[in-house]
Order: structure tokens, then sequence, then C-alpha cells
């Protein structure tokens, strides 16, 4: 058994785009990638993966599903193999929770590193503490430094001796290979075939990975010396892949999700500072410039990343690649500068804790703030450079993937910079534009035709099944996109007659509310039932969640234990794109004319009302039958009121459609 937190770690973590990577050539298709089918022969691909859904279909044969799904019928893997395999790929671990002692001895050679890694923490640890020579140089050092003694172990900081090979030596003494010493970059071997100590004389930082284990090494140097690197650092092994790792992140982790914010750092001693002032929620990408993997590692934890780095010109242009790449994964990144010649383990020093935690609060800025104040200093009142400041908050913006995100931002920076929106939006669409272009130029490929049957299930509108699909299919796409009536034109004639009768409410935004709130609202007044079995299950699992405040995600479903619901959401997802035509003529709607958000109001208010309208019918012709068989007056009077009381309904239900349909 795999513990479900780990297996929902895992989950979090596959990107079914990478995943689906390592068997299939995948190519770039708008939101999209899109490649050979490997469950069946094609000569033109009509594979696709939705990496925003983390989901893959192909359109020639109909297989479908999450990352574990294709593990499993690539690999022919069950389910906790097809884990395993992902686990392996992510560098997580699992611990099963039946694995005896012995099994974890039977060392495989990952377990083999951890173990001799774990050996030379201890080493260093041990030599720091309880050596004369380390706690003459090393501790000294580290209490120069103003490192607290409940720091120093929570970080399991060290000192490796002035010794050729004092950690090896140990290492072999207590039973660990020389082939393991290397691999783990532990020791480095000569031509000779003798092996000496990669860290000699150093102040050590164990590196940790995101569940605690000891997974690589860095050490300082302890003197100034231009000929020898400040830092020397583990190289990468099978447990140590530097761009998927960050110094601080098991110590900083339940700090990052309670604060649901990451502060990003330069070094380990900022990580170390910083957490000593009681700012725990921070991480260094140490060693490396931060990597895409490293955003996707702190994505697990929270949406926010704050970039904390040095004023100088080298911080600042790190900060800007960054904030590039942070948008680009689709996080909200701040960024505070530090004064020129500070960084955070030197203002963390030298100021009290309150001093640091209300710079960081008030010297935190968006990016949009933070770039125009800087480049703005820059250019002066030259404006052929400040138009460069433009273009390059512009170029930015342009990569925020979510639209409402890039509305907003054009209308801080439109208010800042004093340029008109419609300009901006211009200008953002075309850096857009360009970056698809460049992103796209290998090769273009048309969307693969979508067959009439596919069709079929989503425009059928006859059948209760199909219109049981459109409901879940809509909560499964929208449930948490805004749900504005006035985006159904439909409405909007209504509410404002209602308005002005109450006295014209200027603001609408009440009426604002989740596309899933109001689906649920509507089907559970009227207690509606799905005839479909694993429709009713996904129903039921939206109104049990909904009753405690929450909207599920489409996430929720593509990995939900049950096979058959996987499945069904899985398909529903992919039909978002082929609106069809027939789809469109039913319902009345013209794509050329309207928005994507027109499309979807229009389509949920018509979805949740024809079916309960279909409903409504059911239980009248259910009504009229037992009519037959009536003999007594009252129960027949009764039975008939009922059914003019469900007539009633029918026709403001179906006035309320003949809006949709006919206006
Ligand atoms: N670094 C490295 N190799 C170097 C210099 C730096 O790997 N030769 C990495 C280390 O991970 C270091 C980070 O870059 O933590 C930031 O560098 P720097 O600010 O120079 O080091 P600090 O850790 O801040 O150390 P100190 O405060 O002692 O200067
Ligand atoms: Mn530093």
């Amino acid at each position: 058994m795999i513990p479900k937190q780990t297996v929902q770690e895992i989950l979090d973590a596959a990107r079914v785009e990478e995943v689906v990577g390592e068997f299939v050539h995948l190519k770039k298709r708008g939101v999209n990638q899109i490649g050979l089918c490997p469950f069946h022969n094609e000569k033109t691909p009509s594979f696709t993966v939705s990496p925003a859904k983390g989901i893959f279909k192909c359109f020639g044969c109909g297989e479908a599903g999450s990352s574990v799904d294709f593990i499993m019928k690539h690999e022919h893997y069950t389910f906790p193999q097809a884990l395993k395999w992902l686990a392996q790929k992510y560098n997580i671990e699992v611990e099963e929770e039946e694995q005896t002692p012995e099994q974890i001895l039977a060392e495989n050679e990952r377990e083999g590193l951890f173990a001799v890694t774990q050996f030379a923490a201890k080493f260093f640890e041990d030599t720091l503490h309880n050596t004369e020579k380390g706690k003459a140089i090393g501790k000294s050092y580290f209490n120069e430094r103003g490192f607290a003694e409940h720091i120093i172990s929570k970080f399991q900081l060290g000192y490796s001796p002035d010794e050729w090979d004092g950690l090896s030596k140990a290492a072999i003494t207590a039973g660990y290979t020389q082939e393991y010493l290397v691999k783990a970059g532990l020791a480095i071997k000569k031509d000779n075939g003798k092996i000496y100590d990669r860290f000699r004389n150093r102040v050590i930082f164990p590196i940790h990975n995101a569940s605690g284990r000891v997974i690589g090494f860095g050490g300082r140097i302890l003197v100034n010396d231009k000929k020898q690197a400040k830092y020397v650092n583990s190289p990468e092994s099978i447990i140590y892949n530097k761009s998927n790792v960050l110094f601080g992140l098991f110590t900083g982790k339940a700090e990052i999700i309670k604060k649901d914010n990451c502060l990003l750092v330069e070094g380990y001693t900022d990580v170390i500072s910083l957490f000593q002032s009681g700012i725990e929620n921070v991480v260094s990408s140490s060693g490396t410039s931060l990597t895409i993997g490293q955003i996707k590692l702190i994505k697990r934890y929270t949406n926010n990343i704050t970039i904390l780095y040095d004023g100088d010109a080298a911080g600042i242009k790190a900060s800007f690649r960054g904030i590039d790449m942070i948008v680009e994964e689709g996080l909200n990144v701040r960024v505070v500068l530090f004064p020129d010649g500070e960084d955070p383990d030197s203002y963390a020093r030298t100021h009290s804790a309150d001093e640091l935690k209300s710079f960081l609060e008030n010297n935190s800025q968006d990016f949009i703030h933070f770039k125009a104040d800087l480049l703005s200093n820059e250019a002066g009142n030259d404006p052929v450079k400040k138009a460069g400041v433009v273009r390059e908050i512009v170029q930015t913006i342009a990569l925020v993937t979510e639209q409402l995100n890039r509305v907003y931002l054009i209308r801080e920076t439109s208010e800042l910079l004093d340029i008109k929106e419609d300009i901006l939006t211009n200008e953002v669409a075309k850096a857009r534009r360009k970056k698809y272009y460049k992103d796209n130029k290998e090769e273009y490929i048309p969307t693969p035709a979508v067959t009439p049957a596919e069709t079929q299930i989503i425009t059928a509108n006859e059948g209760d099944i199909s219109q049981e699909k459109e409901i879940i299919r809509l909560l499964l796409n929208y449930a948490n996109l805004d749900f504005n009536p006035f985006d159904a034109k439909i409405l909007e004639k209504k509410i404002k007659e209602n308005s002005q009768e109450e006295g014209n409410k200027e603001n609408n935004e009440d009426e604002i509310i989740k596309v899933g709130v109001f689906i649920l609202d509507e089907l559970i007044y009227d207690d509606i039932k799905f005839d479909d079995t694993v429709l009713q299950k996904i129903y039921k699992e939206y109104v049990q969640a909904f009753h405690e405040e929450t909207l599920l995600s489409e996430k929720f479903f593509i990995n939900h234990p049950d096979e058959q619901i996987r499945q069904t959401a899985v398909d529903l997802l992919t039909q978002q794109y082929s609106l069809s035509p027939l789809w469109i003529k039913d319902h009345h709607i013209s794509t050329t004319t309207e928005t994507d958000n027109e499309v979807i109001a229009r389509a949920c208010i018509s979805g949740v009302y024809s079916l309960k309208s279909r409903k409504l019918k059911k239980a009248k012709q259910e009504l009229l039958e037992k009519t037959k068989e009536i003999t007594d007056k009252n129960e027949l009077a009764n039975n008939l009121l009922e059914c003019k009381e469900i007539d009633k309904l029918l026709n403001e239900l179906n006035s309320k459609l003949g809006r949709i349909v006919y206006e």
C-alpha cells in the first residue's frame, strides 16, 4: 500500500505531457500537444495531450485518461506499479506502508545512495559537534555568522575535516562501498584507482528532498581565497537532480502552505538567516539559476512566489528571468529588492525579526511596479527608452497564461504608466501572437477532424443521457469559471427589468457566481437525479462536496479511483472544443458573434433548464400512467392537481428556454 498522501504527491507532480512525452514524440498545437497514437497504428497524428487538464485522448482509437492511465495502458502496469513508475520519474519517495526494514535494507542502487549520503550527513554533523577541529573551526564559523544552536541542528549543518579521506575512510569502515561513495559524489576517484573526499575543510549544508532525506551537499570555504571556489557542491546523481530540488523546501513547506506564499532567495545562508528570524517559508535554488522544475515543485504547495534578490545587477537580471518563468508557469510573482550591498542574510542579521518582516511587507511589489520602477529610473525622460519600458512589461504580461489575469495586469499598467488600455491590449496580443508562432514554428498540424460519431455525443438533444452528459461536461470544464447571467444575453433584459423595479440597482456584481454554483443550486433545489449510473455518481460527488462549500475541480475526477468515473470525465473533458455546427444550431449560438463566456453561459442555462424540463415531463408521464389505475376520486383529483403543477413549472421553464432559443 502506498500512503494516500504520497499518492497525492505523485498525482500532483505528474505532468501528462512529460509522462506521455517519454514515449510519444509530441508537438505543440495551440494549448494542446499532439503526436502519433501509441495504442493504434496511424500515419497522421490524432493523439492529443492537454497539459492544462492533465489528460490525453486519441481521437482515432478513443484511448484516453490521465498520466497514471497512460502508464498503466502503455506499460501494462497495475495502478500501484504505474504510481511507482511516476514516483521514480519525479523523485518522489514511496515508502510502502507494509515495507519491512529488511526490505529497505535489500538495497537497490537508489537506496544505497540514500544510505551512504545519510551516513555522510551524520558524519559531517558529528565532526562539527564532537571533534576539536570541528568545534574550533566549523562551529566557530557558524557562531560568527550568528547561526543559533537550534538552527544549526535544524538544518543539520556540518563540517568536513581537513583531511584527504576523512569521510571515505569512516564510510568504508562502516561497510559502505567505494563505488557508492563515488556515485553519490562524496568521493572522487583518481587515475590510480584511489579515492579522496570531495568535501575537505568546509562547512557543510546538507540538501534535503521534499520528504526530508539528504540527497546532496554544499560545502562552503572558510577563508577568503580567490583561487578556490566559495562553494563545492555535490554533482548530480540518481538521487540528486539539481533542477528539481530546492534548498529549504523540506524545512519550509509547512509554512509555505500555511502562508500560501514561497519566498525565493539566492543562497543557503539566506534561507537559514530568514528561518532564524521566524520567516520559514523560504527556499533557494542554490547553485543553479531557477529552473522550470523548481517552479513546478513550488507549485505543489502554493501559487504565489516572492523573489528576494540582491539589488545588484546580477540579482536584478536573475529576478527578471525568474519573473518570466514563474509567470509562464501560471503562478503569481512579487519581488523584493534589497538595498545595494545587502542580501536577505545580511539584512536579517543586522535587523530585528520585526524590522525584517515589515521590510518585506512594505517592499514587495508586483512585477509591473517592479519593472516600471527600475526601468523608468534608467529611461529618465527619453521617450524612446520609455517605450522600451512599456515593451518590457508588455512582454511579461504576454506570458501570463490566464486571460483574466492579463486583463487586470493591463489595467494596472495602464494606470501606472498612463497609457491607454486599448493600446496595451493590442501590444500584448501582438506579443502573444509572435510568441505563438515562435513556439510553433517547426510544423503546423491541423486539428484532427472530429468524426460524426463524436459530435453526436454532445449534439444529440434527444434522450436524457445526452442532457445529463452535457451538465456534467459543463461542470467538469467550467465549474470554477465566473457565471455571469449578463453574458447570456437572453437574461439581460429580464434582469434589467427586475433591477429597474427594485430602484435601478447599478451594481450587478451580485449576479456573478460560479458556473458550478449556478448548475448545482438549480439541480439540488429540484432534487434532480441522473439516470445514467456513472453520471449520477459524478453528480453525487459534486453535490456532496458542494454541501461542504467546495466546488470539485476536474482533477478530482481525472484521478478518481473509480475507473469508469475517470474515463467518463476524460471523455467529457476532451469534448470541450468540439462545439459542432449542429450543437451550435440547436442552441442558436453563432460562434462568430459571441464570446466564449456567452457560449458557456447560454449552454449552462439551456443545459440546466432542458434537463429539468425533461425530468418534469417524465414525472408527469408517470403520474398520468398511475391515473389510469386510480379509482378513488380524491386521489384522482390530487393526481391531476399535481399534473397541473408540473405543467405550470414546465411552462415557466419553457419560457425561460424560449428566451435562450428564440431571442
Ligand atoms: N554558489 C555556488 N558556488 C559558488 C558560489 C555560489 O554554488 N562558487 C551558490 C550557493 O548555493 C550559494 C548561492 O549560490 O548559496 C549564492 O551565492 P552567494 O550569495 O555567494 O553565497 P551565500 O550562500 O550567500 O554565502 P555567503 O552569505 O557566505 O556569501
Ligand atoms: Mn550571500
